[in-house]
């Protein structure tokens, strides 16, 4: 180990608002020996996820809580440098739970949701991505809890973002249509052009009801929701008989709709068309991540499926990437390399 210090991002104010550079500070600590049974990683990759600003608030039961002057949750890629633990060798590269830092320490139990990177031809950050847990949320999200099939008009928000620049290539990929929704011309043109999706709408200067009714005058059968609120509320609002909403996510919300809930004026349609709405976590699908993976990983090899990365460089930029998801500036998976030229 030729390095003895450790940068890390720690939770310096809880967030009001959106999330700001200031609620956050890097400092540096000194790297502690490993205990029996630890191994440390030599991070490559960081993943930004909207996820984060919960963790900050410790509103999301599923982390652990973070006090002020904690590490920041997040999952990474890296390669193991150091290792106390027969099963995980030097050399080898994972990916799961390491936090904003240049080196983590795990133990291989259940919390960190490791696992090792299998030889592939794609880069190292798809395992963050489109081969890891964003990817398995769009396969999954769609296949298993959305029930996709041949012929179905599926639509989709927050299309042109990590998770929702796979769903539209799934879909296609499955036989079904799927329709867009994102928040730029430059990201709709992307969606047609590159991730597979046959139309789009931008929410930003069109009404999602009317173009929802003009590109798929028939309904939805199925609806891939990242965004909440009035995209979920327009959604529902054409949904086919028997259609299936997927609540992936509700980006809209993670602000304000803790204390502003919107109240959706078309829950009833899910009654009327006999539908079903079905919320998911990807960290309780675990037991499915080898079939997203193998699936996935098919496509890419045969060219049915390309990944959307949206890269920054350098540790320093974390609060920037996470900065960036709530304005919608990314375009696809938002990630930070953190070893240059990984
Ligand atoms: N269920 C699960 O297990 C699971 C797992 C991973 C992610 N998720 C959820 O999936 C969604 C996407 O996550 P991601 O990490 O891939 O992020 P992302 O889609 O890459 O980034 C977020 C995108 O959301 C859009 N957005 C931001 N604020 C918005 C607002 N107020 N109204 C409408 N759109 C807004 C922006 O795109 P525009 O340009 O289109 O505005 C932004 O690029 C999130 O809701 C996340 O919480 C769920």
């Amino acid at each position: 180990m030729s390095h003895t210090v450790n940068r890390q991002w720690v939770l310096a104010a809880r967030p009001e608002g959106p999330v700001k550079r200031s609620d956050f500070l890097l400092i540096e600590t000194p790297l502690r020996l490993l205990a029996e049974g630890e191994f440390r990683i030599q991070i490559l990759f960081l993943s930004v996820a909207a996820v984060m600003r919960n963790y900050m608030l410790n509103t999301e039961k599923f982390e652990r809580p973070l006090a002020l002057g904690d590490l920041m949750h997040g999952r990474g890629v890296g390669r193991i440098v150091e290792s106390r633990n027969t099963q995980w060798r030097v050399g080898e590269i994972v990916h799961g739970k390491m936090g904003w830092q240049d080196y983590a320490i795990a133990d291989g139990s259940a919390y960190y949701l490791m696992f090792k990177v299998k030889q592939r031809v794609v880069p190292i950050s798809t395992a963050l991505g489109v081969l890891g847990l964003t990817g398995f949320t769009a396969y999954l999200g769609l296949v298993d809890i959305g029930g996709v099939k041949a012929g179905d008009r599926v639509l989709v928000s927050g299309a042109g973002g990590g998770v929702g620049s796979n769903v539209g290539q799934i879909s296609r990929n499955l036989g079904a249509e799927a329709i867009g929704i994102a928040g730029s011309e430059e990201k709709c043109t992307l969606l047609i052009n590159r991730l597979g999706y046959s139309g789009a709408i931008n929410y930003r200067t069109e009404s999602i009801s009317s173009r929802i009714a003009a590109l798929c005058p028939e309904g939805i059968d199925v609806f891939f929701d990242n965004v909440g609120g009035e995209t979920l509320d327009a959604g529902l609002e054409h949904l086919r008989r028997h259609g299936r909403v997927v609540l992936c996510g509700a980006i809209s919300q993670y602000i304000n709709g803790v204390e502003q809930p919107y109240a959706l004026r078309n829950a009833f349609s899910i009654f009327k068309k006999m539908a079903r709405m079905e919320a998911f976590f990807i960290y309780e699908m675990s037991a499915h991540f080898e079939r997203a993976e193998a699936q996935m990983s098919d496509w890419i090899a045969t060219g049915q499926l390309v990944y959307q990365e949206d890269i920054l460089e350098g540790l320093e930029l974390m609060p920037e990437a996470l900065i960036r998801l709530f304005a919608g500036q990314n375009i696809g998976k938002q990630l930070v390399r953190i070893i240059p030229n990984s």
